[in-house]
Order: C-alpha cells, then structure tokens, then sequence
C-alpha cells in the first residue's frame, strides 16, 4: 500500500503518517509552513506541485487532511479558505483521478445544522457557518471530480498536540489547570470527541477494505461514542488527570462567535457495516496525549 498524506504535519495528518508507517506501508507526508521530519512542502493550492508529486509517486490513496479548519478564522478569511478547502480540495482529486489514485477527503460533522441527530451520510447537510460551507462545497467538488472518490466526516478531535490550542479539545487544560480562577464553560454544544489515533486507524481499514473492493466509494463518517458539552470535557479531563475542577462552572447559554451545531452526533452504521470501527475512550485518550502538559 502506497499513500500520500496531504496536511501531513497537522493534528490528523500526523496520526495518520504514524499509523500507515506501522503498517508498514509506503507513506509521503505533504506539508506546507511545517515541512520537516521528512515531510515534503507543497503548497496545495499549487496543481503544478500537486501533480509533480502524484506523477512521482502514484500512490494508492491519497488522504486529504489538509485545510482551514478554524471556525471563526474562516469567518473573516472566507475567499482565501475556498481556495484551500474547495478548489485546491477539486484539483487535487482530478489529478489524483490522472494518475489512478483515490481521494479520501476528510470532512466534518459541522456540514450539519446539529437540529435533527443523529445524522445519517445520506442526511442533507445544512451547514450553520462558513467553514462547515467550505467542507461541504468541498466535499462536493471531490465526488463531481471523480465519483469513486470517498469523504470521512470526523468529529471535533484530540491527540497529541505541539501545542494545547492546537485542538479545541486540549486547549480546555489551561483552563482546568487555572484551579484560582473561577471559569464558565460551555455545557450547551453536544459533541462526540474522537482521538486521532481512532481516526487514523479507521483510514486504515477503509484503505484495506476499498483495495479489496474497489467498487466501495461514497460518504463515510465516524462520530466517537460518547456524548459531551465542553463543560463535561473539563470535568471529565480533570478526573482523568486527578485535578479539581471545583472552579468550573456550566454555562447553559450557546457558545459565542460564528454559530455552531447544536448536537452534531453522526451514524456510524455505514462504517460499521463494512467492519470498519475504531474508538478510544475519552478518559484513557485524553490522560495519554495530557500527561506531558502537566
Ligand atoms: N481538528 C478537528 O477538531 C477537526 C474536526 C472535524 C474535521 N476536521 C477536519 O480534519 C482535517 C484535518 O484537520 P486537522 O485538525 O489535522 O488540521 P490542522 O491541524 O489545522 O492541520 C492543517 C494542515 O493543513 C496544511 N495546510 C494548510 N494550508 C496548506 C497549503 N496551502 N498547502 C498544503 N498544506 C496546507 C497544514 O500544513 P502546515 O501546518 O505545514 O502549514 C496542516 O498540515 C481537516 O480537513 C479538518 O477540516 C478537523
């Protein structure tokens, strides 16, 4: 098995990287500002890079994790993030397409209005902000380009981290840590965080099973299996890493900036059908990738 990772120095690319490597299989990671460690810089709104490296290589697969994933940023940088999200996310799959690779698009449970769950990956999506528009668009632009292409609709996600605002899950440790300072957090958003070791395990199988079956192609999505507001992941992350949490209080009122998805939970069946699953639970996941931030 021979795999290009785009986003490759991202919170999922990473996991993904490591996870492909123990299986042994052929792996280029694609980066853009943190090329290192072996990974190759591309700027992936570039088609002529793009298709330099898969011409090179012709792999497989070709995950694509890379893109602008900030809610609030994408809010005020909307035309610059279509070109990420959209556009580069289309020419990547025609080139891809050229040279008799499939796409694996990652995308996300913000594509939902988080009104009606749980969503099925034949649901119609509705997002509520500019990002979940953009990975939707997104999405879109990969199946036209080429209909046997496949989408992975993740939840919000954790692992290890190079720094604790780089996932909207770690970051809450500051606050857990700042035992003097009394905080209000959000318990009204529902959220089914997933560790990306999961995730990238998942990719994985669904790589294996697609080589066995070519004719699978279409929308996936893995929600993780338990159900929290950010309020319960301070508390939850707290009692994992034996920390008060006697400061933090729930704040009942919808979370701030650009507007969320209320319960964003996925159906995981499509997946499950195929014997594709992966899970870690939160408690053991979240001690793992913590402990070094304590
Ligand atoms: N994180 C979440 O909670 C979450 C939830 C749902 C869905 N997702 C989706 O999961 C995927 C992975 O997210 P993530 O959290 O791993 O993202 P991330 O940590 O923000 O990483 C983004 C990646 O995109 C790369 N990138 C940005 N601009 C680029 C360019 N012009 N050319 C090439 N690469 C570029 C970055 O490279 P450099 O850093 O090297 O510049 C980085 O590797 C995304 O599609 C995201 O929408 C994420």
């Amino acid at each position: 098995m021979k795999i290009v990772v785009t986003g490759a120095s991202g919170l999922l690319g990473r996991a993904v990287v490591k996870a492909a490597n123990a299986k042994g299989w052929t792996v280029v990671g694609l980066a853009f500002s943190r090329a290192r460690h072996g990974l190759e810089k591309v700027d992936i709104t570039n088609a002529s890079q793009v298709r330099a490296v898969l011409e090179r290589e012709q792999p497989d697969f070709v995950i694509h994790a890379a893109a602008e994933r900030m809610p609030d940023r994408v809010e005020n940088e909307y035309e610059k993030t279509r070109d990420l999200n959209v556009d580069a996310s289309e020419s990547i799959t025609l080139i891809a397409k050229s040279v008799g690779s499939r796409v694996i698009y990652i995308s996300t449970d913000y594509v939902f209005d988080g009104a009606n769950p749980p969503y099925t990956a034949d649901d119609t999506p509705q997002p509520l902000n500019k990002y979940g528009i953009t990975k939707l668009d997104g999405e879109n632009a990969v199946r036209n380009a080429d209909p046997e292409s496949l989408v992975l609709r993740v939840p919000i996600l954790y692992g290890p981290v190079e720094r604790l605002d780089e996932s909207a899950v770690t970051c809450l440790l500051r606050l857990v840590q700042a035992t003097a300072t009394p905080a209000s957090v959000s318990h009204y958003e529902k959220r089914y965080p997933e560790h990306v070791s999961a995730i990238s395990d998942i990719l994985c199988q669904l790589c294996e099973k697609v080589k066995q079956e070519p004719s699978i192609s279409g929308i996936f999505q893995w929600s993780g299996l338990e159900q929290f507001t950010k309020y319960d992941m301070c508390v939850s992350m707290a009692e994992a890493l034996g920390l008060s949490h006697s400061h933090i209080t729930a704040d009942s009122q919808p979370s701030s900036g650009a507007p969320r998805p209320y319960d964003s939970r996925m159906d995981n069946s499509k997946l499950e059908q195929l014997g594709v699953t992966s899970h870690v639970t939160f408690k053991d996941g979240i001690k793992q990738c913590l402990q070094k931030w304590l």
